[in-house]
């Protein structure tokens, strides 16, 4: 498949206090699976910067960003009708599974999970996604959420997702969890999966270089076999079971 697509903005907006939604169409149809991620080609910066898809439909590839530095500030500067360099899909995406489904996403790692869950609906996979956040403001306009948390506890639940999730696991005893979000976030759902003895896949984040597998920029430690490997996040990941990675501190 052709990997560097030139395309075009349809959409560029803010969609909540900190994040902006923009939507992309290529001139052949990119097919990404949820999970994968595309990489931007930001004016003047050797390094494409990658993004998951939060939207894929008819051609067209929506993606949910955060303002962090040079690459996102150009990214924002964009107005519809521009045309942008974009390559991939990149990555292995989630295995998804004909099972009940557990969704966990955090932060701008709402952006996969969101995707995830449009194509569990797609296949009538039973599914509830729980999605947190630091406060109202910070919701995504128009994402479809089954439980919302909130830090401050200005919409839905208080606390982070974590303080849902044992009464959720128990509630709807789901067959395979998904999630994205902070490191710490990964690791805490792993180990509640673990010991409820549930499959588990968690969507990585790791600053990327070449973002093909070259480089090796992006390793984790991942157990397998009773051996631990190094394996990159942009190539074997960004999705892993979330029982295999070694998670450290
Ligand atoms: C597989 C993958 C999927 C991603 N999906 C999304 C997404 O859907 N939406 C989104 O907004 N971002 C996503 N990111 C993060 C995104 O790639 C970075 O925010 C972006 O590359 C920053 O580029 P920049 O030039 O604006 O900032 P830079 O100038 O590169 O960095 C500015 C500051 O942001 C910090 N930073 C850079 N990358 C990250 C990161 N990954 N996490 C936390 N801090 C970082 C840097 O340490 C630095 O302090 C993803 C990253 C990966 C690896
Ligand atoms: S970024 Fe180069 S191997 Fe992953």
């Amino acid at each position: 498949m052709k990997k560097i697509h030139k395309a075009k903005v349809n959409k560029i907006e803010k969609v909540s206090a900190s994040s902006y939604f923009i939507e992309i169409e290529c001139k052949n149809k990119v097919e990404v699976k949820a999970g994968q991620f595309i990489s931007i080609y930001c004016d003047g910066l050797t390094l494409r910067r990658p993004f998951s898809v939060y939207a894929n439909e008819n051609g067209k590839i929506g993606i949910l960003f955060k303002e962090r530095g040079k690459g996102t500030k150009y990214i924002k500067s964009l107005n519809v009708g521009d045309f942008i360099d974009i390559a991939g899909p990149f990555g292995n995406g989630f295995d998804i599974k004909n099972k009940k489904a557990l969704l966990i996403g955090a932060g701008i790692g709402t952006a996969p999970i969101a995707y995830l869950k449009s194509k569990l609906d797609e296949q009538n996979i039973e599914n509830y996604y729980v999605a947190g956040f630091l406060n109202k403001d910070e919701i995504p306009q128009g994402m479809i959420i089954d439980k919302t948390c909130t830090d401050d506890g200005s919409y839905g639940e208080k606390g982070s997702v974590l303080n849902y999730l044992g009464v959720l696991i128990n509630e709807l005893s789901p067959e395979v969890i998904y999630a994205c979000g902070p490191h710490i976030v990964l690791k805490m759902v792993s180990e509640f999966a673990q010991n409820y003895g549930i499959e588990v896949q968690v969507a990585m984040e790791k600053v990327m270089a070449c973002g093909i597998g070259v480089c090796r920029g992006c390793v984790i430690d991942v157990k397998k076999d009773g051996k631990i490997i190094n394996q990159t996040v942009c190539k074997d990941g960004p999705v892993f079971n979330g029982n295999e990675v070694v998670w450290g501190n």
